[in-house]
Order: C-alpha cells, then structure tokens, then sequence
C-alpha cells in the first residue's frame, strides 16, 4: 500500500506519516506538502533517511505537479488545510483557495489518475456543523446534523466536505470522510490554544482567555484521531462521514485551571480579553458510529493524564516552540488588542 498524505507536515499530519510508519510495515508514504508557516519537517526528522517514506514539496492546488505525484499511489489521506480560526477571521481569502478550491482540485487529479475505484479520505471537521447551545448538555453533533457553518475557516472546510460528497454522488468515487474535534498533543503549533497557553506560562505571560471562558470544546489525542483515520481509509464504507470525538467535553475556564494547577500558577495568570466574533459555544460529538460500524474508540485521550503529559512535552521542548514561534506570527488577540 503506497498513501499519500496532504498536509503530512503539519501537526496532525506529522503524526500520522509517523503512525503509518510505524504500525504498518509494508506501507510506503508520500507526504505531500506546501510548507506554510504551520509545516514543519523538523518534526519528522526522525523517520529522515526511512526508505519507505518520501516527502514531495507541493501544492494541492497545483494539477500538474499532482498529476506527476499521484499514478503510482494507491490512497489519498487529505489533511492539507488552513487550521486556525483566528486567522480566517483576518484573511479568509487563503482559506477558501486552499481548503476549497484545493480540495476540488485535489479530486480532480485523483480522478485523472486513477479513475474512481482508489480510496480518498477527507480530514474534515465536527466545526462544520457549526454550535450546540450550552444549555442542553444533552445535544451532540451527529453525521445527520446539518452543516451551519461559523466562521470561514469552517466554511472552507465544509467547501471541501461538500465536494468530496459531491464527487462521489456524481462520479461514484470511492471517498470518506472523517469530522473529527479539538485535537491536543506534541508538535502543534502554538497559536491554537493549549500550546498558547502553555508556552505563553513558561514564558511568564498571562492567558488570553476570550470572552468569559463558557465555550466548550471536546479535546482529543492526536494519536486518537491519527488512529480513527487510519481505521477508516481501511475498514470504512464508501461514500460515508464519520464523527470523531474524545468525550472529553471542557470549558474553555476548566481548561486553564487544569492547565494553570499542573503547571503551579493560579488565577492571577488568567488575563480575559475580548471575545473572538462569532465565537462557537460548544462542540460535543456522537462517535457512536465510527465504534459500533468500525470498532474505533479513543484510548489515548483521558484527563488529566493526557494533558500532564502534553504539558511536559512543551516544557522540555522549549528550543522547539522558541523556534517555531519566532517567525512573524502574532495572535489574533495581539494584533487586534495587544
Ligand atoms: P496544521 O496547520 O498544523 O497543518 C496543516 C498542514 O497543511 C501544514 O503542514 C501546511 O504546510 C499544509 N498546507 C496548508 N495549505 C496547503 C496547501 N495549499 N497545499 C499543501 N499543503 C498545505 O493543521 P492540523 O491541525 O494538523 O490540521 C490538519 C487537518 O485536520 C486540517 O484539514 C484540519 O482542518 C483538520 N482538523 C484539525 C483539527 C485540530 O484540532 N487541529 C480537528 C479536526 C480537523
Ligand atoms: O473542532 C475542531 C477544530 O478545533 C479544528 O477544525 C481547527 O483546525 C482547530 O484549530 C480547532 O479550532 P478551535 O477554534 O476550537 O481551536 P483554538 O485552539 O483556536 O481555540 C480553542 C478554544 O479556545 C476556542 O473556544 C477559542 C479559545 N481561545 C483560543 C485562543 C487561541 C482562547 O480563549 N484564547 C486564545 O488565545
């Protein structure tokens, strides 16, 4: 089996070239990507030289380089995105090109390559169902929810989710996809939360924590999604959308004090700032499917465990972050109000 991964550079993507590489050992994989400020081959320096691995830099809005790229793979794991909310807010012109168009485009050298019979899967996102209200603690998203997208960075995704769907009641192509919530873990870059967070404290900064920290998010181990997208290339049904969730349901206010009380701070070290426009409320996710039609559940995923160690993991790899961090990036809360 020879994958090509998009966006495999990335912080979900480095993760599941690395999972590929090691739980299945007759597999060869491509990773395919542009190198935006968010890929990063530093964090896959350790599978360099790896002879069943390779690495193409390349859009996925570029056809012709695909069309060189795709005749000898046998599936597509689609990543590649623009992922951060905040930056959408500020341009969203990168995040219908890439997320939207790239994903049409993406489909398009994948037919040309090998008609429709090759599995493609899309990483898409439970944000395309837009928000639960907080009250009814009750409600989840499930596959039949409908998409009511927020922001334009979950539009463009859902842009993206729409095609493939569109591709496959069209042309009967062979694609699924995944819609998966927060994921948390090493190696992500530290403009989305936890690893703000976490840096910004070991720096001895405070918390941006937007509006009054009511939202809610379902926090999932990396390793957990990697593993649920890896289940469904194999074992999923054509044509199907599978929720990922970790049940693991936080506001954003538990959140910090969880990750305020591991790292010795207190309150002081929160600093509320204005909220983010069109600011989801909550996110929970049914997974039911995906367990009862595939026998996915997350593992790697409880609280505080998992979190601890996330934490740690930043703590000792601050050269990493310092790094990463110090090309121009500001957050969205600097570059309106800091
Ligand atoms: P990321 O920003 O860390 O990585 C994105 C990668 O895509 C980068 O390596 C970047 O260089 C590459 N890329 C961007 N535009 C490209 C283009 N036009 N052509 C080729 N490569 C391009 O993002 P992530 O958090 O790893 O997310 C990966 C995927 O998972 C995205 O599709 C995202 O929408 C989805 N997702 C993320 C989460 C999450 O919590 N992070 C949750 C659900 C779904
Ligand atoms: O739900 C899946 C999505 O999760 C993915 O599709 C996105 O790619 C990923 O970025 C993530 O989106 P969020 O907007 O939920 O993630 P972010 O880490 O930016 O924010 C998480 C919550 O924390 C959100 O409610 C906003 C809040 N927040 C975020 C930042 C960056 C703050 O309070 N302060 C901050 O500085």
């Amino acid at each position: 089996m020879h994958v090509l991964v998009t966006g495999g550079a990335g912080f979900i993507g480095t993760s599941f070239v690395r999972m590929i590489l090691r739980d299945r050992p007759g597999w060869r994989v491509t990773n395919y990507d542009a190198l935006t400020y968010s890929g990063n081959l530093e964090n896959l320096s350790e599978i360099e030289g790896n002879e069943r691995y390779s690495f193409v830099k390349g859009d996925v809005r570029d056809a012709q380089l695909l069309d060189e790229v795709l005749p000898g793979v046998d599936a597509v794991v689609h990543m590649a995105a623009e992922s951060h909310v905040d930056r959408s807010i500020m341009d969203s012109g990168p995040f219908v090109d890439s997320n939207t168009r790239g994903t049409q485009v993406l489909l398009d050298a994948w037919r040309r390559a090998h008609g429709v019979d090759r599995r493609f899967v899309y990483v898409s996102t439970d944000e395309v169902y837009g928000t639960l209200p907080l009250e009814d603690k009750n409600a989840l998203f499930t596959e039949e929810t409908p998409l009511q997208t927020n922001s334009p960075y979950s539009a463009s995704k859902a842009g993206g989710d729409l095609m493939v769907r569109a591709y496959h009641h069209t042309h009967g192509m062979d694609v699924v996809t995944t819609r998966c919530s927060n994921n948390f873990g090493p190696w992500q870059f530290p403009e989305k939360v936890i690893p703000l967070f976490v840096t910004n404290l070991l720096d001895g900064k405070k918390v941006p924590l937007y509006g009054d920290g009511r939202n809610v998010r379902d926090w999932l181990h990396v390793e957990d999604h990697c593993e649920a997208v890896l289940t469904v290339l194999e074992k999923g049904r054509s044509g199907e959308v599978y929720n990922v969730g970790g049940n693991n349901e936080r506001s954003n206010l538990e959140l910090t004090h969880s990750i305020l009380s591991i790292m010795g701070h207190g309150d002081e070290m929160i600093e509320y700032v204005k909220d983010r426009p069109g600011h989801d409320l909550r996110y929970a996710i049914d997974a039911s499917k995906i367990k009862r039609e595939l026998g996915w559940e997350p593992t790697r995923s409880a609280w505080p465990g998992a979190l601890e160690d996330t934490v740690s993991w930043y703590t000792e790899n601050r050269s990493w972050w310092e790094r990463v961090r110090s090309g121009a990036y500001q957050s969205y809360y600097e570059t309106q109000y800091g």
